[in-house]
Order: structure tokens, then sequence, then C-alpha cells
């Protein structure tokens, strides 16, 4: 049994909680309400009631406020084996309040630098490992002239976002300014938990041309296992978009080798030691490239769908590296095919208002599994990043055809029933053949 602090928690993490708690280890859920808008309040019940103890607190990036904190609790803090989190906006706090107690986890530089997207394609370079074009900037000028050096189409992004908070493709000089100018506008609009993470610097990258894959790498500081390889979907009029995943991906066993090694070698480049990792690649015709890593497990609906594909949990994994086990050796082998489709609109718009309230109940026989917040008459948001979503539909098949194509007509279906325009996405090669 071990002494297990997490800090935050996401939705979906509540697994790792609940697993934990099973396990018998004993948890506690370091609350910082900063980042209540991650989870509905039922999950934030769920959380105080999974976590064996909750302690709260402002500012979990200040450590010694986080220890004071758990004093204050009562909790001992070197009775304490392990500091883990879920949540992306936690993982520089967690590796350094692991390294305050002297508990394994990871080097906060390499948390830092896994983050901060201008220093991880240094490092590449500097490693030598296959890289995408890129500069760094803070104003126009600096941007506008690493896009003249690298050459038009570009990708601009804040170095330190997430979510897709400003982040597109530029074709011009004029792209560039006008994206500046609207990335200033949005640095006011969203959450100040995701304000926070920004600096003020962008990145400006070559554009990865070709399919968008993800893996999830765990390591446990030795061994460092690639677990699976995700095929994501793209907007087929925006490539920055994400919207929905397969597993499997679909690649050769030769190619997704070569991905899950890629995402590997990163990993160890960046000196990322205890955790599991969501590494994002493009398949280009040049072989992989990097497009972000994130220093902690995939959030969102991927770990589910993973679930359904392999039987396999990835807060599991996360849990028991926490508590002292090796990293799987192996990949998980896939056990079924899974897909699935995020319900988001390609416009602001506002859903039918005859709909009956139950509508996504009609649905349910011929989902896997799957979610919707959309009601009758809601105004749905044109879908800018990942805080648009507002459902998701997944289908298991006995192969990724079928499972592509059954989400492809649920969606289909949905557009109808709903009366509005769900974002298009990028047909994928399997299913336009
Ligand atoms: N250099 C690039 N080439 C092609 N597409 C990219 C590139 N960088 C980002 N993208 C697209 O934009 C999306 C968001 O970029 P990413 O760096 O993953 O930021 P976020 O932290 O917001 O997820 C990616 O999933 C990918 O589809
Ligand atoms: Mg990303």
């Amino acid at each position: 049994m071990s002494k297990l602090v997490f800090v935050g928690t996401i939705g979906p993490g509540l697994q790792a909680l609940e697993y934990a708690g099973r396990s018998g280890h004993d948890t506690v859920l370091v609350h910082s309400p900063r980042y209540d808008f991650f989870l509905s309040s039922a999950q934030r019940a769920q959380a105080r009631e999974l976590a064996g103890r909750v302690v709260e607190l402002d500012d979990v990036h200040d450590t010694a406020a986080v220890l004071d904190a758990l004093r204050a609790a009562g909790i001992d803090p070197s009775g304490i084996d392990a500091v883990l989190t879920t949540m992306h906006m936690c993982t520089v706090p967690t590796a350094r309040l692991a390294q305050a107690l002297g508990v394994p986890g990871c080097d906060p530089d390499a948390v830092l630098a896994a983050k901060d997207k201008a220093r991880c394609r240094r490092i590449l370079d500097a490693e030598g490992i296959p890289n995408l074009g890129h500069g760094e900037g803070q104003g126009p000028d600096e941007l506008l002239a690493a896009a003249d050096r690298i050459g038009y189409p570009v990708i601009v992004k804040p170095a330190t976002g997430v979510g897709k908070v400003s982040t597109a493709v530029a074709r011009s000089a004029a792209d560039i300014r006008a994206l500046f100018a609207a990335a200033e506008r949005a640095a006011g609009t969203v959450e100040p938990g995701v304000a926070a993470e920004l600096d003020g610097r962008f990145v400006v990258e070559e554009l990865a041309v070709g399919p968008l894959y993800s893996v999830e790498v765990a390591s446990d500081g030795r061994i460092v296992t690639p677990l699976v390889v995700v095929r994501r979907k793209t907007g087929r009029d925006n490539p920055v978009l994400e919207l929905g995943s397969t597993v499997p991906c679909g690649l050769s066993a030769a190619q997704e080798r070569e991905m899950g090694d890629y995402a590997v070698r990163i990993c160890r480049a960046l000196g990322l030691g205890l955790g599991v990792f969501h590494v994002e690649i493009i398949h280009t015709a040049h072989g992989p490239r990097l497009i972000e890593v994130n220093p902690r497990v995939s959030g969102g609906a991927l770990p589910d769908l993973v679930a359904a594909a392999t039987g396999r949990n990835l807060f599991e994994v996360l849990v028991d590296l926490f508590s002292g086990h090796a990293a799987p050796a192996e990949p998980f082998p896939p056990l079924a095919c899974a897909s699935h489709s995020f319900l988001t609109a390609e416009t602001d718009c506002t859903v039918r208002t005859d709909l009956p309230t139950d509508w996504f109940e009609a649905l349910r026989p011929r989902l896997h599994s799957g979610w919707t917040s959309i009601r009758p008459g809601d105004r749905l948001r044109r879908m800018e990043g990942n805080f648009d979503i507002y459902g998701v539909v997944r289908a298991v098949a006995e192969d990724v055809e079928t499972a592509e194509r059954t989400c492809d007509a649920l969606t289909a279906e949905i557009e109808k029933t709903l009366g509005v325009r769900l974002t298009p996405a990028a047909p994928s090669e399997r299913t336009a053949r």
C-alpha cells in the first residue's frame, strides 16, 4: 500500500483515484478551485468521495504552501510515497512537490522542457532527432522573420499553450498579423487557469503534412514503453481541430513500431522520468515528426477509447507506476477496433427547439459508449478548440473501417436530428478508399 498524493484531477482522471482506492492505496487529493472549470459539479463531488482526504488551497504552484496545507491537515509529508497528476496545469507543481519530498517523479526541468514547444524542438535538434523547422518570438516581427526563414505555410501557436487556444495555420504574413491580434484577444477571454499557462512567446513551425497520431508512453525511469498508438481525426477545413480518434491506428506493424520508437526517443531526450506521457506525431512522407509532448497521460475521451480497444486502462498503469510497479514491457495488444467522434459545431448555431430531451437515447443501441450535453434550443459555439466539445459517440467493431463508418453514420444522423452542421472531419485514407 502506498500513500499517493494527487495534485488536481481532470474528469477522466477520477478513474485513477478510483483505481488507487480499489487497490488499497491511501489517497490525498490536493484541490485548487482555480481548476474547477475542468470538472462538472457531479465530478467534483465524486472526486471528494473517491479521495481518502482532500486538502484545499488556492495555488498549487507554491510548493511550500502545499506542504504547509498537507501538514495543517495532519498529513506527515515524510509518509508520502508518490505525487502524481492527470491535469496538464499541475504537472510542474507535481514534479516540484515530488522533488521537495524526495520521492520518485519527473525532473521539474524535464516537465518544463516538454511543456515549452520551442525548447522541446531545440532539444530534438540538439539530440539529432528528426524535427520540423521552427522559430520562436514574442511579437509579430520575430514571428514574420521566422516564417520567412521556414517558408509558408507555417503553424503558429503559443509556446506553452493548450487546448488549441490561438493555434492556426498561416499562409501569408497577413495571416500572421491577424493571428497575433486574435491571440491577444483570446488570451483575455480564456479561463484564468488556461491563460496562466501562456507566457507571451509563440512558436512558428513548418507545417507537417500527413495523418496525426498520438502515442501514450509509459516510463518507470528505466523501462520506457509506447503503450498504444492512436490515430486522430482532424478537421477537413482546419487541420488544427481534433475531432476524434481510432485504435488500432491503421499503420503497418513496422510503421507503428517506428512511431513508438520515435516517441520513446523524444521522452528520453527530454529526460521525462516517471509517468505516462502523451506524444503527438504527424506521419509525414519523410517519417514521423513531433507535434508536441504533453508530460502527462492523455486526457479527454482517449483513455476510454484505449480501454474499449485494448481492455487496458491508462489511469491504472499510471497509478501502478507511481506505486512502484515496473512499466509494462510491451505495447497493449489490441482486442477490438474502437473509434469515436466528437460532437462539435461547424458554425455558431441553435439546436432545434422541438428536439425530444432524450434524443441521444435513441442512438444508444448503436453506440459502444458516448455522452452529450446538447439539449433542445441550445446555442452551440463554433468549434475553436478542445473546449468546444458537446459530446462523443464511440463505436466498437471487429474492423477499423466498420468502427469509423459507424461513427460517420451516427454523426450524419445527429446533424439531421439536431438541425445543425457538425464540424466536418478530413476523410481518413481508410474510409475514403
Ligand atoms: N507543425 C505542425 N504541423 C501540422 N499541424 C500542426 C503542427 N503543430 C500543430 N499542428 C496541429 O495543431 C494541433 C494543435 O497543436 P498542438 O501543438 O498539439 O497544441 P495543443 O497544445 O493546443 O494541443 C495539433 O493537434 C495538430 O493537428
Ligand atoms: Mg496537442
